[in-house]
């Protein structure tokens, strides 16, 4: 019997039933951002997965903040209706006590791009592409869109489309919300050195760079306060001249000033020129640095895929919460087997009572 990942834990005003959340992962799935059948399937198995704490993938707060065709988002009444029907499916078999939230985002200069499965990178004539825009004029690569820099009247209306969607995913019924500053989408863009060469406020100290995250964090913080706000930060570029783990402790630690109630801590996504040294937990030690630097929760995300590995994570203090998303991709039921690998009783739907014990042979 463990009491590490399968204890539970208070995040902002919510009581999440264990560690385990899933990470956001986008499903190219969607029509003009609205979610389709794929999305009602996934929510659904998420729902029964026995992971505490479900994080829908990057949704975007306008139609050109979209990376793809195909990209989730929360811009219009349409979009609203879908996520709510959606949820209130998933809600209806969830295990008790799941909470369920959206990464909310903007793509800045990495939007208007194919689907994976279409080949990625940007969308070319007669593929409807669309202007991108960021901090600076700056391309994500070479033959990359070339980003308009945003005006300050820009920003302030990027900040609204955020507290809009905010509102839009109150009354499709979530219980949170995670600002996706990470993986070099416009949040990130804004924060790196390496794609924020401006000269105003919204540039060059750290201070100004940060800005915009922590106004959006403020923002929603105060119109939409029914909802738990957490955010997603990329802690390192892995790039000389990038951010550096430092700064990304300091973005943590102003994100949670402004009003966050957990960080996730990834890393990287910012460029073409990034060099991570992936392995299993090869992000863990990020997680560790920002827990020594804030006092809410810290989850940990990357490689994490083994019962025994989340199980120590928690245990020695290094997070204070996992998130799987390729294992709970491959796998939905991984927390089931994580219970039956630690000796935890997981509480599982009825209806699968008769399989109970099968769960306990595959991990023998
Ligand atoms: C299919 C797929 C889609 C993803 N989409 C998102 C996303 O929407 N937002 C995000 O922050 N990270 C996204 N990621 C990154 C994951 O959340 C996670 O940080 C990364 O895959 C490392 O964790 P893992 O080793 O458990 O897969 C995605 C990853 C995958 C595999």
């Amino acid at each position: 019997m463990t009491d590490h990942l399968f204890s539970p834990i208070r995040i902002g005003h919510l009581e999440v039933p264990n560690r385990i959340a899933i990470a956001p992962m986008c499903q190219y799935s969607a029509d003009d951002g609205t979610a389709s059948d794929w999305h009602l399937h996934q929510w659904m198995t998420y729902a029964l997965s026995g992971a505490g704490m479900v994080t829908f993938e990057m949704t975007d707060v306008e139609r050109h903040g979209r990376i793809s065709h195909g990209c989730l988002g929360l811009y219009s009444d349409h979009n609203e209706a879908a996520a709510k029907r959606t949820l209130d499916a998933a809600r209806r078999v969830a295990q008790p006590g799941t909470v369920f939230g959206v990464q909310l985002a903007h793509a800045g200069r990495k939007a208007s791009c194919r689907r994976p499965w279409e080949g990625g990178g940007p969308l070319q004539a007669g593929q409807d592409p669309w202007q991108t825009v960021s901090a600076s004029a700056l391309p994500f690569a070479d033959g990359w869109h070339t980003p308009h820099a945003m005006t300050e009247d820009e920003i302030h209306t990027l900040i609204g489309h955020f507290v809009s969607s905010a509102h839009r995913a109150r009354r499709a019924g979530l219980d949170f919300i995670e600002l996706h500053a990470a993986h070099g989408y416009l949040l990130h863009q804004f924060i790196s050195p390496l794609s924020n060469l401006r000269t105003d406020r919204w540039g060059g100290s750290f201070e100004n760079r940060v800005r915009l995250a922590v106004e959006v964090t403020r923002a929603i913080r105060g119109e939409v306060p029914e909802l738990m706000l957490g955010a997603r930060i990329s802690v390192t570029d892995w790039v000389e001249g990038g951010l550096t783990v430092d700064e990304g402790v300091q973005v943590a630690q102003a994100l949670e000033e402004a009003g966050a109630a957990y960080i996730c801590c990834s890393s990287g996504g910012n460029s073409p020129h990034q060099k991570i040294p992936t392995g299993p937990g090869y992000q863990v030690h990020l997680a560790e640095a920002v827990k020594k630097a804030v006092t809410v929760p810290v989850r940990a995300v990357g490689i994490i895929t083994e019962p025994q590995q989340a199980e120590a994570i928690i245990a020695e203090g290094r997070a204070d919460m996992v998130a799987l998303a390729r294992a709970i991709l491959a796998d939905p039921r991984w927390p089931w087997r994580a219970a039956a690998a630690l000796g935890h009783e997981i509480r599982t739907a009825p209806q699968f009572l008769r399989a109970s014990d099968l769960h306990k042979r595959w991990v023998a």
